[in-house]
């Protein structure tokens, strides 16, 4: 799966230029720390753990350019102001978003929840539905909060954790154009299309649905929008799977995806390799001042350091196709090791996470009984690995019963070494199922419903 670079392949197009040592940990001193933290592997202490497989957002490893602006912090403005165009660190980040994306204008934010809440409170209106294919909880609580409802769309592949169908992110085009016949197209705020749908196992949306659902906006006035966390996995995998891409670089792809949309929400945490950085990109001149002006009084503007931080990496990303595929790679190299043991996992693999088909893992643990937390205990006690269950499913996932466990690979972190102590941890776990045993959720009046769960072994 290596590109031939004149006669040879360069696997991993990076060397590790400093280390984090990692501390050893002994069985009884995982036991001490689960029974600590409630049995809740999300409230472990992250000197306690091994492979932290909990998230792959804001923990990628910088570059040396990347450190090399870190250092030189001080020396770059601080946050912006309204007048966005006389900073130095914005002037950089804009003229690589504009040639990257192709959106004439760009907000930038601490996070990618934040972009989403200013541009909810701008597009979203009350009353109104946004057609949507599974979206991330937060996008989800952003659109209802301000007022509307969301359709969902997705197809019917997105819930099938097997088959090979390659694009399960798609959107299902009757289902679109009969939601916006049903609610009237006056009643729908937008369709937000999410890249590399995190919440059925990280699958990703063609090009060529992507044009059917812009064809469909475009006929009924309905603004379409990305949430583009993931557009460069997306891309990657739109490279190899759909016809008539194979030539094309990522960079190609990813404008090709963008110039369907009138704007998108992106956190720039995941795919591109920053710990802070969200990015709201429109075309429209007044939705670009109002979410500029938003930001202002929301005070979730980015960091004058942090936009260069992400300025370098989109130009480092962007380069060359090498850096996404030595990812993906990664991802599926971990899915094949535990799918040749036939652990279930969702399959076709993705670009960012490997999901376990819990309820297929552990059939005999029943919900409420907390199977995906249970088994996440059983891994860290035996190797020190935290996985956790990771972001709420949507609704039509509770609805079906869908349990997944979520093991995202943070980007450049990892070696093949670590990723097979994981592979073996899983392998072990699959083995020796029976002995899982169960989680019982503690409640105690005086804790809020906010606080992380609290359990008890069964
Ligand atoms: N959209 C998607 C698809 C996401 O995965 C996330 C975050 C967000 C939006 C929000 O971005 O965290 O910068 O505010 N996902 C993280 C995760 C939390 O672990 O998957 P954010």
């Amino acid at each position: 799966m290596n590109i031939p670079l004149s006669g040879s392949s360069f696997s991993v197009p990076y060397e590790i230029a400093a280390v984090r040592p990692l501390r050893q940990t002994t069985l009884a001193e995982r036991e001490a720390a689960l029974r600590t933290a409630y049995f809740n592997t999300e409230l472990i202490p992250q000197d306690l753990i091994y492979v932290d497989l909990c998230t792959d957002s804001g923990v990628s490893s910088l570059s040396t350019p990347q450190l090399a602006a870190l250092a030189a912090a001080n020396c770059v403005e601080p946050g912006m102001g309204l007048a966005a165009e006389g900073s130095r660190a914005f002037a950089r980040l804009a003229e690589q978003v504009r040639s990257i994306f192709g959106f004439p204008y760009l907000v930038s934010t601490p996070q990618g929840r934040a972009a989403e809440r200013i541009w909810s409170k701008i597009k979203i209106k009350p009353d109104t539905f946004v057609a949507g294919n599974l979206l991330f909880p937060s996008t989800r609580f952003h659109i209802e909060l301000n007022g509307a409802k969301i359709v969902d769309v997705i197809g019917d592949a997105a819930h099938d954790l097997t088959g090979e169908e390659p694009f399960k992110g798609n959107l299902d085009i009757d289902k679109l154009a009969g939601a916006i016949e049903e609610k009237g197209a006056d009643r729908i705020s937008c369709i937000y299309v999410e890249l590399s749908v995190n919440a059925c196992g990280g699958h990703p949306v063609s090009l060529a649905n992507l044009r059917e659902a812009k064809k469909i906006a475009a006929e009924y006035q309905i603004p379409l929008f990305l949430d583009a966390c993931r557009i460069l996995e997306n891309s990657f995998l739109i490279k190899e799977r759909e016809a008539g891409y194979q030539e094309r670089t990522i960079l190609e792809i990813v404008r090709e995806t963008c110039d369907l949309a009138d704007g998108c929400t992106l956190s720039a945490l995941k795919d591109f390799l920053v710990s802070s950085g969200g990015l709201i990109l429109t075309r429209d001149q007044s939705n670009y001042q109002m979410a500029l002006m938003q930001s202002f009084l929301d005070g979730a503007q980015l960091a004058g350091p942090a936009m260069e931080q992400l300025a370098i990496s989109l130009g480092d990303i962007f380069a060359a196709d090498h850096y996404v595929k030595s990812r993906v790679d990664q991802v599926r190299y971990l899915w094949q090791r535990l799918k040749e043991h036939d652990v279930p996992v969702v399959s076709p693999p993705a670009g960012h996470a490997v999901f376990v088909d819990v309820k297929t893992f552990l059939p005999d643990l029943k919900s409420e009984e907390f199977p995906a937390e249970a088994l996440a205990v059983f891994l860290y006690r035996r190797a020190g690995v935290r996985v956790t269950k990771g972001p709420p499913p949507a609704p039509s996932q509770m609805a079906r019963g869908v349990e997944l466990l979520r093991l995202a690979l943070p980007a450049r972190k990892y070696l093949h070494g670590h990723l097979d102590d994981v592979a073996e941890a899983l392998l072990y776990a699959y083995q020796h199922r029976n002995e899982i045993k169960g989680l019982r959720r503690i409640e105690a009046p005086n804790r809020s419903k906010y606080e992380p769960a609290h359990f008890s072994s069964l």
